[in-house]
């Protein structure tokens, strides 16, 4: 049989995504296609319909579209669900139903590397309240930590991100001048802002100075793999977490729903790093 995946967004032009499941494709010895989908969101509504994308087997989603399918779909799991966003579709029987890997992905990522990293008394801190932080925010509170706050420059959208879905766990927002204050409390320091992506942006989100050492730092920025922020964290003695594990296993959680199949995404690690770099 051969498999039709692929990617809906805009732009999408930059993507890693062909390059990782043409791997998987090959790991599992599945024949198949990843094909990239540049719509334009003013013609969605039509383009989404076309049958180019409804012979797909299965496709991710990317921004700005995680929301707009949403109606489009049959069904959908419990984390898209609660995040109403979507990221990964499964063409079936009963017709597309979407999932949300964004967050469980990190989630897996950073227990692989540390396996102690989301214990009932660990506090994160994630730092961002875009796509990206929603996401892992949702896929933490399941993880049942003793708390996850969110700074972010626009606290109202921090806000937006505690109160949607029924979570129960404990979260506080603060200033970005709070969260670096208040460094030395957290166990794990999660950045999640666009700040610092790109060779060329040297930026700090906050400062670093009040980070404790043995803390573990991630930058879900994953070019440059070691973005300022990471380097400064190092310097603090904090144990570091790189972005582009994330991407990685959120691809092979895709692949899973869609083919049913176990891909090893530790395999592919190190190749994926040599591409990043
Ligand atoms: P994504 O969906 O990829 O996470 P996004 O929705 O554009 O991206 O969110 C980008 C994040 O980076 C937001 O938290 C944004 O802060 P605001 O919500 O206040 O906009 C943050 N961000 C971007 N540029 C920033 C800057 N110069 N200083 C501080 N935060 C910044």
């Amino acid at each position: 049989m051969l498999l039709k995946l692929g990617l809906i967004g805009h732009p999408v032009g930059h993507s890693m995504s062909p390059w990782i499941h043409g791997k998987l494709l090959d790991q599992q010895n599945l024949q198949g296609s990843y094909e990239l989908f540049d719509l334009e969101p003013e013609e969605f509504d039509q383009q989404i319909q076309s049958p180019e994308i409804k012979k797909l087997d299965g496709f991710n989603v990317t921004v700005p579209f995680k929301e707009k399918i949403i109606p489009y779909l049959a069904g959908l799991d419990e984390t898209a669900k609660e995040m109403g966003a979507v990221n990964t579709v499964k063409n079936t029987s009963e017709g597309w139903i979407g999932y949300n890997t964004d967050g469980t992905g990190f989630a897996d990522s950073l227990t692989n590397d540390y396996p102690d990293s989301l214990k009932g008394n660990t506090r994160i801190l994630l730092l961002g309240s875009g796509g990206a932080s929603r996401g892992i925010f949702h896929a933490l509170a399941k993880k049942e930590v003793a708390a996850i706050d969110i700074a972010n420059r626009t606290t109202q959208r921090a806000i937006d991100i505690i109160q949607e879905g029924s979570q129960k766990i404990k979260s506080t927002v603060l200033t970005l001048d709070e969260a670096s204050e208040h460094l030395s409390k957290y166990d794990v320091v999660i950045q999640t802002t666009t700040v610092g992506m790109s060779p060329n942006d040297d930026q700090l989100i906050i400062p670093v100075d009040h980070l404790t050492k043995g803390t573990i730092v991630s930058d879900i920025v994953y070019r440059p793999m070691k973005t300022r922020f990471l380097q400064e964290a190092k310097k603090r003695g904090a144990r570091l977490h790189f972005g582009h594990q994330m991407l990685l296993q959120q691809a092979v959680y895709s692949f899973k729903i869609w083919t049913e199949t176990e891909p090893d995404a530790s395999a592919l690690l190190e190749e994926f790093e040599k591409k990043l770099k």
